[in-house]
């Protein structure tokens, strides 16, 4: 086996990875509560996998009650090395059409109603989110991407936002302003999360539609969104199938467990 372990939360319209062997279910329990679903483990290759539908299976959970804590705990409990997360999104850009996969390397967080943190009561802790995904494995994931025959932009920025209902033609027009690429209600505060979980992490989104910004275009409804995953779920199936070709048999470092320790030592500094 390789050094790696792969956790992937998919997002909508993302329930299973076919290609999995080996599989069993795991049923996890966290201090924070349940997470999404069964945890499903298994392996393609020599590439260890724990796949877990954000949404859960049947897409019972909306973005706000996703319990983000439950699922990047129980993740690196099932002894994840690092974690690929897989979302729809809307694009704020004309250069980034529905049915492009975008890597996402920066993110605004606009969300408001969730619990976006492991420390606290009593327990206090600054990570660093300047760099909020991990490089090395964003790279893989977008060679993983290309390879799997799909359209993909290396990098972009994820305006994160509650939802459920999606956003008005003037906060569109404002995330373009923010120099927000793409829009999506479900990165954040996983991204935060997998950081402080010391869990390197890299967001691929699916291009669905084009919001609402666009005036010779017809507005996101969900039928839309819909429609784009279904036509783009087997090449984020086989996204995934490529990244487990393409991972170094040896694991290194991550590029920014630099940035971890230094958490670390922040936080034991806090402790003096
Ligand atoms: N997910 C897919 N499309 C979206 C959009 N336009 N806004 C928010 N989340 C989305």
């Amino acid at each position: 086996m390789r050094e790696w372990t792969i956790g992937v939360i998919g997002g909508s319209g993302l329930y299973t990875i076919d290609a999995l062997e080996d599989v069993e279910y795991l049923v996890a329990d966290t201090p924070w509560g349940a997470p999404s679903d069964t945890l499903l483990r298994g392996r393609i290759g020599d590439v260890r996998f724990v796949f877990l539908p954000r949404h859960g299976r049947g897409h019972r959970l909306s973005p706000t009650d996703v319990n983000a804590r439950a699922n990047i705990h129980a993740l690196k409990a099932a002894g994840c090395t690092d974690v690929l997360a897989i979302s729809a999104i809307g694009s704020l850009r004309e250069e980034l059409p529905p049915g492009c996969f975008v890597v996402v390397d920066q993110f605004i967080d606009r969300t408001v109603h969730r619990d976006t943190s492991f420390f606290g009561a009593g327990l206090v802790a600054h990570v660093s989110m300047a760099e909020p995904v991990c490089p090395r494995l964003a790279a893989l994931v977008a060679d993983a991407g290309e390879r799997a025959g799909a359209r993909v932009a290396r990098s972009g920025t994820y305006l994160a936002m509650e939802g459920p209902q999606f956003s008005t033609r003037a906060e569109s027009h404002l995330y373009r302003q923010w120099g927000a690429d793409v829009i999506g209600m479900t990165g954040m505060p996983e991204a935060k999360l997998a950081r402080e979980a010391e869990l390197p992490y890299a967001l691929i989104g699916m291009v669905t539609d084009y919001d609402c910004w666009r005036e010779d275009a017809a507005h996101v409804e969900v039928d839309t969104v819909l429609a784009q995953l279904a036509a783009n779920a087997a090449t984020a199936r086989s996204l995934v199938a490529e990244l487990a070709v393409l991972l170094p048999r040896e694991r290194m470092p991550s590029p920014i467990d630099t940035v971890l320790n230094q958490a670390l030592i922040t936080h034991l500094a806090h402790m003096d």
